[in-house]
């Protein structure tokens, strides 16, 4: 059985695990505040917040889209609608912010928009004003525009900037934000058995973002494993000089881990180019890496630390690959049916070794990559020590592109001898026209990408025009 709090009702469900959330709401609770617009994760329309009891006092809240959301990711948490944030006979004040910004016109958008807000509202991590916007990351308007929008985000991270996350639940309470119920929900999810329902046979999910956008349906009839509540997977840690991260992490999960920022202190900007805030929040890195896509910008990223992957079986024995093996040809992977993938891990970064990530995508945002690459290497007297590289886009696979690596290993770093690789490179990789471009567009961005790690990383030693003539 399914038991979470749905607003302020505890629910008792024998519906299918895999049905989507936003299909147990509106359809099995008749509560049609949520709409129903991509059913794909994309417009935001069907936004709702999940709130965990990770530390058994507070629970934490997070915004997710309910269209690719499996109903038993729910078990246990708090699930908000945009019904459980009413006021008795008034709005609320994130209601009352869109209202004076005149941020809304048909309407359709906005329970999306001001469960986003409300989300931004309970986030434990406000870094700057930026957040505002990034709450909002996932939501898209066809009538208002974003400027009365923005503003009224702005209003709103004003309002709560200077409070305490200590404190914050209690003032939004006082400050007619939320209702008063939401300051028992912690004693309400303490009283729900922690067992999980979920079939060890089932097809594995995780976040769901890969899977509910392309077999919601399938999902919805059949035996679903649901990994994503398993503590065990849960988690980043450091020993000695490796990290390891647990196959449950999300990407939001790398994005606000502080050990990670210290490491590689523009991951914040990788991060932010891939998909949205409620997509970060329910995609794992795992779930990037077993989708096998040739664009997956976490399977780039974590090819250029030369990343390994565990995979466990039925009888619990344990296999470590790395994760550049684990690619066999399209779709086709090193992964036999009874394994799951249980940790990901990759040597910290040395100090004297540098890291870059660039992605090109028709949109900047809320796009998937047309090229994307990651590279790592560490340079001693302008001699290459070591070097990974790796390019989405431009095979069948994920690509980490050996010959290249191979070729500038040792080599001293010059303009010429970065445009020898950049020809190696070009015999290595075989791109194909699709959507994302034709062949020779996604040459040309392999060739630049490549040229744009050398001249972020070595402003002082390489220019543009130097290396594209
Ligand atoms: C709107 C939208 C935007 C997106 N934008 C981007 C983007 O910009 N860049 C990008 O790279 N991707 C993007 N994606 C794709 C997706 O979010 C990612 O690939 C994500 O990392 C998938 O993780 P998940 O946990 O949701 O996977 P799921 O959908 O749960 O699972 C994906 C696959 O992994 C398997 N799996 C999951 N965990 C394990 C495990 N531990 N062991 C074995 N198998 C496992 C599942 O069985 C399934 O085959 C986007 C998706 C959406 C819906
Ligand atoms: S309906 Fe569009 S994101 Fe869910
Ligand atoms: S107000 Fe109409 S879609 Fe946003």
């Amino acid at each position: 059985m399914i038991e979470f709090v749905l607003n302020n009702k505890l629910i008792k469900t024998d519906a299918h695990a895999g049905m989507t959330l936003l299909d147990f709401i509106r359809s099995e609770q008749q509560l049609k505040g949520t709409k129903i617009g991509c059913r794909e994760g994309d417009c935001g329309a069907c936004t709702v917040l999940i709130g965990s009891l990770n530390d058994k006092k507070k629970t934490h809240y997070k915004s997710i889209t309910s269209c690719i959301s499996p109903l038993g990711n729910a078990h246990g948490k708090h699930i908000v609608t945009v019904e459980g944030i009413n006021l008795e006979g008034k709005l609320n004040t994130v209601q009352t912010a869109l209202k004076n910004n005149n941020a809304t016109q048909c309407g359709f958008c906005t329970p999306g928009f001001v469960m986003s807000l409300v989300g931004l509202t309970l986030q434990d991590n406000l870094i700057s004003k930026a957040d505002a916007i990034m709450a909002i990351s996932g939501n898209i308007c066809r009538c208002t525009g974003y400027k009365s929008i923005e503003k009224a985000a702005y209003k709103i991270y004003e309002n709560i900037i200077e409070i305490p996350i200590t404190n914050r639940l209690s003032w939004l309470v006082e400050n007619a934000f939320l209702p008063d119920y939401f300051l028992t929900i912690p004693t309400q999810l303490k009283k729900i058995a922690t067992n999980i329902p979920t079939h060890k046979n089932g097809t594995i999910v995780a976040g769901g973002t890969d899977l509910y956008v392309r077999q919601a349906d399938n999902l919805a009839a059949s035996e679903v494993h649901l990994i994503n509540q398993n503590q065990k997977l849960a988690g980043i840690t450091f020993y000695k000089d490796r990290c390891i991260i647990g196959a449950e992490t999300t990407v939001n999960g790398l994005y606000y881990n502080t050990a990670m920022l210290t490491y590689f202190p523009e991951i914040r900007n990788y991060l932010k180019l891939v998909s949205s805030e409620p997509i970060r929040n329910m995609a794992t890195v795992v779930g990037n890496f077993v989708n096998a896509s040739p664009i997956g910008d976490l399977t780039i990223f974590f090819l250029a630390l030369n990343a390994s992957i565990t995979l466990q079986n039925e009888s619990h024995s344990l296999r470590t690959i790395l994760l550049k093996d684990f690619y066999k040809g399209y779709k086709i992977l090193d992964f036999k049916s009874d394994e799951r993938i249980v940790s990901i891990a990759f040597n910290v970064p040395k100090v004297d070794s540098k890291f870059n990530f660039e992605k090109v995508s028709k949109r900047k945002h809320l796009d998937i990559a047309s090229v994307n690459s990651a590279i790592q290497l560490s340079v001693s007297n302008n001699k290459v020590d070591f070097i990974y590289l790796s390019l989405g886009g431009v095979a069948p696979i994920p690509f980490y592109l050996t010959a290249t690596c191979q070729f500038l290993t040792g080599k001293t770093l010059s303009v010429e001898i970065l445009k020898e690789a950049a020809q190696i490179l070009q015999q290595e990789i075989q791109p194909i026209s699709d959507v994302r471009g034709d062949e020779s567009y996604k040459r040309l961005l392999a060739r630049q990408l490549f040229y744009a790690h050398f001249l972020k990383l070595f402003p002082r030693a390489f220019q543009i025009l130097e290396l594209v003539n």
